[in-house]
């Protein structure tokens, strides 16, 4: 006899939820004897999560429109938690799903818990051990792993992390993180001959960058937190400007979030310098295609500090602690904080030590096998009791 359906209702508002969830959505969408599925997105972020909704092809059944210019968190996390009541009461879902450290995932959470709604939580267990840092996403992973019912561990580390936490070992799987399982799928389509030349020519026409010349090493940057506005996003465009002068054959390639504490200083020091190219946020499948021709990745990505060892690329990352150490136990990350100074040198010495960057290029993935979102089905579906 089979049992009811269970009615999952996934939240997402930025571009990484939705990278790491699109894989989850899919996943439970092809259980259709165990899930009715629907899909809301708060829209805290909306031309950055628009653009990789298209890429996976997912349609919200609800779209909270929430985003302003300027936002700050009161304003976010209010949004959410009085959209998601109207949204939770009418929807009534056996669970929510949502992921990562965002106030969206934060907020919607909280909501549930309001109403006794059980949370999935997708990518628990991720610490610094420093309220304050990543600000305010470590406050918000850790009030998650109070509110949460199913504590999905991207690995070993942050299962370690929720048990010291206090979360029950019954509540906790360890399935991997959802970036691979959403990488091989980009991955998977990029191969096709046409792909690559499609892209090419995307890059050359929109951009004016040629990404299949041998002799250039491309140099690509992203960043956007908080607690580098100000000083230490500053620092580190003073160290591009200085990167991009030393080498002719660097192209430093930054495509440059939409925040306006990220646009001001970016464009004000690095806008028309020769050898930098400013670019708007790109989409999921050109990004990886471009993270697939750089030669060194220099970041404050949560998201690209587990991609890039998968695609066997060095990674630097702007910052003075992380959360993802098995990154940098594996070789193929690095922290360089954010001091203009140490930022040169180590990109420098990346450039010219053939030996330290085929060390920090191989090395193992270890983040997952692409299997994380069919572990998470699989947990939901018994857990929740469904068919
Ligand atoms: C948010 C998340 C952060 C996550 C990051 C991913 C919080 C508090 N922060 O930070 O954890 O790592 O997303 O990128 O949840 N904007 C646009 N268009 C967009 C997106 C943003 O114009 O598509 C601008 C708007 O002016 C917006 C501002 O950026 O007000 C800030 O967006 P917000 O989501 O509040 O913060 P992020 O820095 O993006
Ligand atoms: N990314 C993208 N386009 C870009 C820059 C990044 O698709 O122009 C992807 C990147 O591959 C990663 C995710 O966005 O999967 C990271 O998002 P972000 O850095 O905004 O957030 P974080 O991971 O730090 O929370």
């Amino acid at each position: 006899m089979p049992g009811r359906l269970l009615n999952i209702l996934v939240v997402l508002g930025t571009r990484p939820e939705a990278i790491k969830l699109a894989p989850v959505i899919s996943r439970l969408r092809r259980d259709r004897s165990s899930f009715r599925v629907r899909v809301c997105v708060t829209a805290q972020h909306r031309q950055m999560l628009d653009q990789v909704l298209g890429i996976f092809r997912i349609a919200p059944d609800i779209d909270m429109d929430l985003m302003r210019a300027g936002q700050d968190l009161f304003d976010v996390s209010t949004g959410v938690i009085g959209g998601m009541r109207r949204i939770l009461l009418a929807e009534r879902p056996d669970a929510i799903v949502v992921q990562g450290d965002t106030t969206t995932a934060f907020a919607a959470a909280l909501a549930a818990f309001y109403l006794r709604i059980p949370v999935a939580h997708v990518e628990a267990g991720l610490r610094t051990h420093d309220k304050y840092s990543p600000f305010p996403e470590e406050g918000n992973r850790r009030l998650l792993s109070v509110l949460a019912d199913f504590h999905f561990a991207p690995t070993e580390t942050a299962r370690r992390n929720l048990l010291a936490s206090g979360v029950a070992a019954e509540k906790i799987w360890v399935t991997g993180n959802t970036v691979i399982d959403a990488l091989r799928m980009i991955r998977r389509r990029l191969r096709a001959p046409q792909a690559q030349k499609r892209w090419l020519e995307y890059f050359r026409q929109s951009f004016d960058l040629e990404l299949d010349d041998e002799k250039q090493r491309i140099i690509l940057v992203t960043g956007h937190r908080r607690e580098n506005f100000g000083r230490g996003l500053r620092q580190v465009c003073l160290a591009l400007r200085e990167i991009a002068r030393r080498d002719p054959r660097l192209r430093v390639i930054y495509p440059v979030h939409l925040n306006p504490n990220v646009q001001k200083p970016v464009q004000a020091i690095l806008r028309g310098l020769p050898r930098v190219r400013l670019i708007e946020p790109l989409a999921y499948e050109p990004f990886v295609f471009l993270m697939g021709r750089a030669h060194l990745i220099l970041t404050d990505s949560g998201g690209i500090q587990e991609e890039a060892p998968a695609l066997g690329k060095p990674v630097l990352v702007m910052r003075r602690e992380t959360e993802r150490p098995e990154g940098i136990l594996s070789g193929g990350v690095k922290l360089v904080g954010t001091n203009r100074l140490a930022i040169v040198r180590q990109v420098l010495e990346l450039l010219q030590d053939g030996e330290a960057y085929r060390r920090m290029a191989h090395v193992a993935n270890p983040y997952g096998d692409g299997k994380a979102a069919q572990r998470i089905a699989a947990v939901l579906a018994s857990g929740l009791g469904g068919s």
